[in-house]
């Protein structure tokens, strides 16, 4: 191909790309701004559209927020919940960059691979499993719900864990340092998988069986714990 014929099909192939991508403020002004305000200024309750200031919640936020599908919410009165995001992979890094500008904490990066199962089933049981209970299965909290972790990545735990959304607390350092954090992922990932007990899947099948079936899981993942803990014994 000769170099001009070249630049003309690259020029065509990236010109519409270069187009359609939007920008992470576009996106902001198209998806958020009626909640958020401008700049991340925050809409105080009273009307309809209503939203916290995001300035200072960082990437942190706006990638645990994103990437869960939290938001955007239909109606600001409404808990968020887990659901597959309107966005694609390039815009979602673009409002999490752009909500990052705005300053506050980067996405964290957990290392659950340095974390102990032992210490996490401890740290788990201590802080969490009053809401989601001790197998990482959702709950119901006064005013809201607490959902499983089924699907919760180790950097949504983290972010979570620092956010504290809606209802949950926020946990700071001193309370659960990154380490502690870890230990706690490494649990969580082994109640999300406990040996072919079908996983998670079986929740489908309704609130009575599901409960039911929740205790069969979480002492199936206690037991699962138990021989991880006792196999490292020395
Ligand atoms: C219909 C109103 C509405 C829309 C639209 C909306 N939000 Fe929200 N947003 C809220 C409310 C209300 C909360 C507080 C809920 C909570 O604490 O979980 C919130 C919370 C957040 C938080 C957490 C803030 C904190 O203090 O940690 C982030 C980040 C966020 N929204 C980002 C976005 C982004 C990005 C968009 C656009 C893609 C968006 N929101 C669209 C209403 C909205
Ligand atoms: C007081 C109850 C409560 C406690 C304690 C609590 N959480 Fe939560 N958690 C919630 C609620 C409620 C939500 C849903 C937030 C929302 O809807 O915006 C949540 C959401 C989450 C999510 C996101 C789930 C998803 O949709 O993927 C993770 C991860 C999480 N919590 C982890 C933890 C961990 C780890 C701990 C302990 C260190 C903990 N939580 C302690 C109530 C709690």
């Amino acid at each position: 191909m000769r170099p001009t014929v070249l630049i003309v099909v690259l020029v065509a192939l990236l010109v519409p790309q270069l187009g359609g991508a939007d920008s992470g403020a576009d996106l902001y002004l198209q998806s958020c701004v009626t909640c958020h305000g401008r700049g991340g200024s925050g809409v105080p309750p009273g009307g309809k559209h209503f939203g916290p200031p995001l300035q200072g919640v960082g990437a942190q936020a706006a990638d645990f927020y994103l990437t869960t599908g939290y938001m955007p919410v239909q109606r600001a009165d409404q808990e968020p919940v887990r659901k597959s995001s309107p966005f694609s992979d390039a815009e979602l890094r673009s409002l999490v960059q752009f909500i990052g500008s705005f300053g506050g904490p980067p996405v964290p990066h957990p290392r659950p691979e340095r974390g102990s199962v032992s210490e996490g089933l401890e740290l788990f049981t201590a802080n969490c499993a009053g809401c989601h209970q001790v197998a990482a299965e959702g709950g119901l909290v006064v005013g809201g719900t607490a959902p499983t972790l089924a699907d919760s990545t180790p950097i949504q735990i983290a972010e979570a864990v620092r956010i504290g959304p809606y209802l949950m607390p926020r946990f700071t350092r001193k309370q659960l340092d990154d380490r502690q954090v870890d230990s706690i992922i490494r649990y969580v990932q082994l109640a999300q998988h406990p040996d072919d007990r079908g996983g998670w899947g079986i929740g489908h099948l309704g609130p009575i069986p599901e409960g039911l079936v929740a205790w069969l899981i979480a002492g199936a993942a206690l037991v699962g714990v138990a021989a991880v803990i006792g196999g490292r014994a020395p």
